[in-house]
């Protein structure tokens, strides 16, 4: 590359990941195949529109690729349709509330203090401003259970036209039948959405339920943490696909064809064709039966980080994890704030995040928790033996977080165990 100063941070970043080990469960490390699509010459092509139905020429290979990224995506999720051109999450989810509300309508979604994402609802958001989104919660943060009665009474008094299930600080599995019953009491018109944004991996791999056998009608997702793709977006629906060029009845059956119309035109413009090589490429990848595999060792090395974890004192929402995730309350557990936690663990080369807790009774910035999880450590191919090692040095960088000379000692042995295990792009 020319241009050095952005070489000279690429190689940064490059020796950032190869030396540390990546804790943050939206994380992941991609394949050098997927790293090769995201940066092949389809970044110079304009194709806004669908397949066949384009307003530029020139489409000769964007078409097939667009629909090769449509099919691979429809056969991991059981989908009758995809669509592949959200730029991300956010866009994702924004394009589903803009294909089925009218202003002012109602969504009941997960609360964020309990687990859901900024894009269910936050007053800070956009969407918030323009519907109006009423928030479910956990019966009990220690077991993780939902308060499936509020939800099912808070949907009965407020009539939403979508139930979101769906989380990004959530470590146990969710009654989707549970949510399906609820969505029919309240009428033909509610809309069972779910955002598995984290969890998308597990669910294409068979580790984690799928909300489409419980009769949900839209899910979103990522295509970046657990299903090990580019940084993207992905919207999958059941129902009639028709031309999205026409404006279709507004029912449930036509969400497929209200979706492509509310992602491009109603919120986007031309797709990034290099990323949806990238998503086809990730999504051939999760096809193959090694995926799976790796599904089932995430879980396995989430399970067994936590229990590594709480043998060392620290004390877990919901008591555990069922999935990829762990949410940690550090507060609780050592008396300091989940920024402190962050920091520390930075020192040593183990990254995570700090994150609220269920009723947090620290502020946003300095909150008690963190927020953990094991996909990409095993990318890396780490096992259950080493989640061990990770949560002892969690333990010691935590108690030793003001001696800069411990911290260095332990930085050096997370550095020597991470260099044993090369990124898939150095394979
Ligand atoms: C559940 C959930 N939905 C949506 C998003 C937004 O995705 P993005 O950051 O790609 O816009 C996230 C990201 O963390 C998420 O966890």
């Amino acid at each position: 590359m020319k241009d050095t100063a952005v070489a000279k941070l690429i190689r940064q970043e490059t020796e950032r990941e190869r030396r540390g080990l990546e804790l943050i469960p939206s994380e992941n490390y991609v394949s050098k195949d997927v790293l090769e699509a995201v940066g092949s010459i389809f970044t110079n092509k304009y194709s806004e529109g669908y397949p066949g139905r384009r307003y530029y020429g020139g489409q000769d290979n964007t078409d097939p690729l667009e629909e090769l990224a449509i099919e691979r995506a429809k056969k991991l999720f059981g989908a009758d349709h995809a669509n592949v051109q959200p730029h991300s999450g956010a866009p994702a989810n924004e394009a589903v509330y803009y294909a089925w509300l009218e202003t002012g309508d109602t969504v009941l979604a997960m609360d964020l203090g309990h687990g859901g994402h900024l894009t269910h609802g936050a007053p800070v958001t956009r969407s918030a401003h323009q519907y109006n989104f009423i928030r479910y919660k956990m019966k009990d943060p220690t077991t993780g259970e939902i308060d499936y009665d509020e939800l099912r009474a808070l949907a009965l008094k407020h009539k939403p036209k979508i139930i979101l299930a769906g989380f990004s600080a959530y470590p146990r599995e969710l009654e989707y039948a549970k949510f399906a019953d609820i969505a029919r009491e309240v009428g033909p018109e509610c809309l069972l959405m779910a955002d598995m944004a984290h969890i998308a991996g597990l669910i294409a791999a068979g580790v984690a339920k799928n909300p489409f056998d419980y009769g949900f009608h839209v899910i979103t997702t990522t295509t970046h943490k657990t299903l090990r793709g580019p940084r993207g977006g992905l919207i999958l629906s059941k129902g009639t696909v028709s031309n999205p060029l026409k404006a279709p009845e507004h029912t449930l059956e036509n969400i497929p064809t209200l979706i492509d119309r509310a992602v491009f035109p109603g919120t986007q413009g031309g797709p990034h064709m290099h990323i949806v090589a990238g998503k086809a490429v990730a999504f051939g990848e999760a096809l193959e039966p090694a995926f799976k595999e790796y599904a089932r060792q995430i879980v396995k090395n989430a399970a067994r980080l936590a229990d590594e974890l709480k043998k060392r004192g620290f004390t877990l929402v919901t008591g555990g994890t069922s999935n990829h995730l762990i949410l940690a309350d550090v507060y609780g557990s050592f008396g300091i704030d989940g920024k402190v936690a962050e920091e520390a663990l930075d020192e040593i080369g183990l990254t995570l995040n700090k994150n609220a807790i269920p009723d947090d009774p620290l502020p946003p910035f300095k909150p008690s928790g963190i927020r953990l999880g094991t996909p990409a450590v095993t990318t890396r191919g780490l096992k259950e033996d080493d989640m061990a090692r990770i949560a002892e040095w969690m333990k010691q960088a935590i108690d030793a977080r003001d001696d800069k000379s411990v911290l260095a000692t332990l930085r050096k042995e997370v550095e020597t165990f991470a260099l044993q295990f090369p990124l898939p792009s150095d394979q």
